[in-house]
This record gives structure tokens, sequence and C-alpha cells, in this order.
């Protein structure tokens, strides 16, 4: 099944409300390949979440970057799957590095909070990656499947699963993965889920490569064979996001 690229921006805790109506006035009035060719997902922080929604294009998508591990309650400061389904949030982000890192989310929180984002009918981002001593230690390939089989263990149903390869070192470093690096261990999961979950999810499910991807970098990287798209962080929230987009062709 051929596979649609996607880009996603993610946008972590940037912006104000003006700045954020300028990004969304600029993908507005950007042109880009259609729906057909390239997805294009937007993930600004929870505060603008339906502002975002309710100014942008409608070929364009938005994610949150988080949700609650179950159902809502008394978590103070959580936003929960529920809600984000509620405001018509078609996708989360789940896993990333700066969360596992910073927030101590463990494969395992991880893999619970894919679960329980699939079971409310959201659509996830799951996002995995080594650092550079876990690299430098040769253990990238381990680190990775380790991460992608706490979610497997989890879900029995991938369609609406993106994973995004995004290595800790590349990640705001302006040190972007080499193509043949990125492509190494996109392969290696595409791999571990034809030998773990089963050959037709590995040939569908999507594999974005985030870190340091820019307008100058992205068509290069777009074109290595198990690259699906891309997870931006800074360059998301600059013009050449629309560059980073149109790599999709
Ligand atoms: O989610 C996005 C990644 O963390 C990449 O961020 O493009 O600023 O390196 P970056």
């Amino acid at each position: 099944m051929a596979r649609k690229f996607i880009v996603g921006g993610n946008w972590k805790c940037n912006g104000t409300a003006e700045e954020v109506k300028k990004i969304v006035t600029m993908l507005n009035e950007a042109e880009v390949p259609s729906e057909d060719v390239v997805e294009v997902v937007v993930s600004p922080p929870f505060v603008f979440l339906t502002l975002v929604k309710n100014l942008l294009r409608s070929d364009f998508h938005v994610a949150a970057q988080n949700c609650w591990v179950r159902k809502g309650g008394a978590f103070t400061g959580e936003v929960s799957a529920e809600m984000l389904v509620n405001l018509s949030i078609p996708w989360v982000i789940l896993g990333h590095s700066e969360r596992r890192a910073l927030l101590n989310e463990s494969n395992e929180f991880v893999g619970d909070k894919v679960a329980y984002a699939l079971s409310q009918g959201l659509k996830v981002i799951a996002c995995v990656g080594e650092t550079l001593e876990q690299r430098e230690s040769g253990s990238t390939v381990a680190v990775v499947a380790a991460q992608t089989k706490a979610i497997a263990e989890k879900i029995s149903n991938w369609d609406n699963v993106v994973l995004a390869y995004e290595p800790v070192w590349a990640i705001g470093t302006g040190k972007v993965a080499s193509p043949a690096q990125a492509q190494e261990v996109h392969f290696e999961l595409r791999k571990w889920l034809k030998d773990n979950v089963g050959a037709e999810v590995a040939a569908s499910t999507r594999i974005m490569y985030g870190g340091s991807v820019n307008g100058g970098n992205c068509k290069e990287l777009a074109s290595q064979p198990d690259v699906d798209g891309f997870l931006v962080g800074g360059a998301s929230l600059k013009p050449e996001f629309i560059d980073i987009i149109k790599s999709a062709t």
C-alpha cells in the first residue's frame, strides 16, 4: 500500500496569539501539493488549539502535543483524549523525547497513552529516538525497538498510528541525521514491525523523521525509501515549513 507523505509542525511551547495567527496566515496563503499527495498537521500549544483549528485552511489538520494517559478526572493540569475529541482535534503527538526526558515518561507510560488515545478515536504521532550516548554505544536500534515494542504491546490496530523517528541528538541542535542515518533506522523500524507485528502493518505504517529538518535538507531526506514524512520543530514556525511540505513531491 502506498504511504502518503505526512509533514507535521510541532510548535512546542512557543508563540503568542498574535504570532500564532501570523503563522496560520502564512500557511493559509501557501501553495502546496494537494491533500492527496501530502498530509499536513500542525501542533500548537493546547491553549491555541481552537484558535488555530478555527483559522486554519481545511486541508491542513491540527494535533495536540500530548494528552492524559486515561480518562480525565482529578488530574490537575492535564488534558484528556476525550477533551480533544470533543473539540474535534483529530491528532495527538505522544512520547516526544522532551516529555520522555523532562517529565520522565517511560516506554510503558507512552504505550498506555497511545493505546488510550487510539481507543478514543484520536490519530497518534508516536515518537521514538535514541540519545547521543545510546547511538555512540551502538544501541540505537535496540532503543527504538524497545520504545516501539512498548507501544505494540498495548495496541492491536496500527491504522491510526504514525511513528516519528527523532534522534534526540538531532533535535533543536542543527545536527540533522544524514539521509543514510535516517534511512537505516527507518528501515530497521519497519523490519521490526514486520517481524513483530506483521508485514501489512510494516508496509503501511508511515515513519516520519524529526530532528533539525529544514528547507535545505528536507529534499534529500525525503528521497529515502523509508522516510515517509517529517516532524518539524523550529522550522515549522518559519516560512521554510512550506518548502518542507513541498518536499513531498
Ligand atoms: O517534534 C519535533 C522535533 O523535536 C524536531 O525539532 O526540528 O527543532 O529539531 P527541531
